[in-house]
């Protein structure tokens, strides 16, 4: 069978099993699988697939029509246009989450620091805390997350791009082991993209989520749980006039904001697709 044929074929069938992106899919999975991009495969249309080629790209393709994320599949995913090693073990980086490390780099900066001192808290495969020191060579961050495979991947992924040496991965509950390790430390910047769907939405998931770890979704009734204890932790290990920035999801803006009555500024802001994505707050 010849690649054209493949990908036609692939995309039929994944099409008839309702995936949302029959054609890209089928595209990505194949280019994984023959080590070349996705225009290649259009420059080789009529190359022949050999039998090892066309099995793995067979199985793959019957993993993708099972509800598999093609991010699992192909073992990496862009994000802030860096390569992420990704596992089941961790959240997909999505692009939503690009507006909060926008953000922080862009507070980052303003703020002057020499060497700012940064905390990314849930940090999963470690998208926010690899690239804040990816894209700013000074500073210095702690990546704490409760679920040891995730601190694995994101130590991977540091090495990955060089910044190793300026990223402390830390295992535990949110801010506490912050706390316990670095008594009295104060930050630049927390950064937090917790779980935050609130659980009675869990089931309504698209099955591609429900393959993503339910630690990295679940935020209790609301979804605000972890960002509730999150933000009397942050206002002890924040420096006066640092910023906290949390990722939310539609509709909990204001609930998100009430948290932050305490602190002098918060500000909601929106995705690219007008949805509320992020609150910004100064202590
Ligand atoms: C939504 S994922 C975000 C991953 C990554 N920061 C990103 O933006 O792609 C949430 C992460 O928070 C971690 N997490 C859940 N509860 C936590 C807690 N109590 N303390 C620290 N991390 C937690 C999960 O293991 C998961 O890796």
């Amino acid at each position: 069978m010849d690649i054209k044929t493949a990908l036609a074929t692939a995309r039929a069938f994944l099409q008839e099993k309702e995936i949302e992106t029959p054609r890209l899919d089928a595209e990505v999975l194949l280019a994984h699988v023959l080590r070349c991009s996705r225009a290649g495969l259009y420059a080789n249309s009529h190359r022949q697939l050999n039998e090892n080629e066309l099995n793995r790209y067979k199985k793959l393709v019957e993993k993708r029509a099972c509800g598999q994320p093609v991010a699992y599949l192909v073992g990496h995913k862009e994000f802030m246009g860096l390569d992420f090693t990704v596992s089941p073990a961790v959240l997909i980086p999505r692009p939503d989450t690009e507006l909060l490390v926008e953000t922080a780099v862009s507070l980052l900066k303003k703020s002057g620091a020499a060497e700012p001192l940064a905390v990314d808290v849930g940090t999963g495969s470690g998208a926010i805390a690899v690239s804040l020191a990816h894209f700013i060579p000074e500073l210095h961050v702690l990546a704490v997350d409760v679920s040891e495979d995730a601190l694995a991947a994101a130590r991977q992924n540091a090495r990955l791009h060089g910044v190793e040496n300026r990223i402390k991965f830390l295992h535990g509950n949110l801010l506490e082991p912050v706390m316990e390790q670095y008594p009295g430390l104060k930050a630049d910047i927390i950064c937090a993209n917790l779980p935050y769907v609130p659980s009675g939405d869990i089931p309504q998931l698209a099955r591609e989520v429900k393959n993503e770890p339910i630690t990295a979704l679940d935020g209790g009734p609301d979804g605000l749980d972890f960002y509730r204890q999150l933000v009397p932790q942050a206002e002890k290990t924040i420096k006066p006039g640092g910023s906290l920035l949390i990722e939310i999801g539609p509709g909990q803006g204001k609930p998100a904001l009430e948290l932050f009555n305490n602190w002098s500024e918060a500000e909601l802001y929106h995705d690219l697709g007008g949805r509320e994505r992020l609150v910004a707050a100064q202590l």
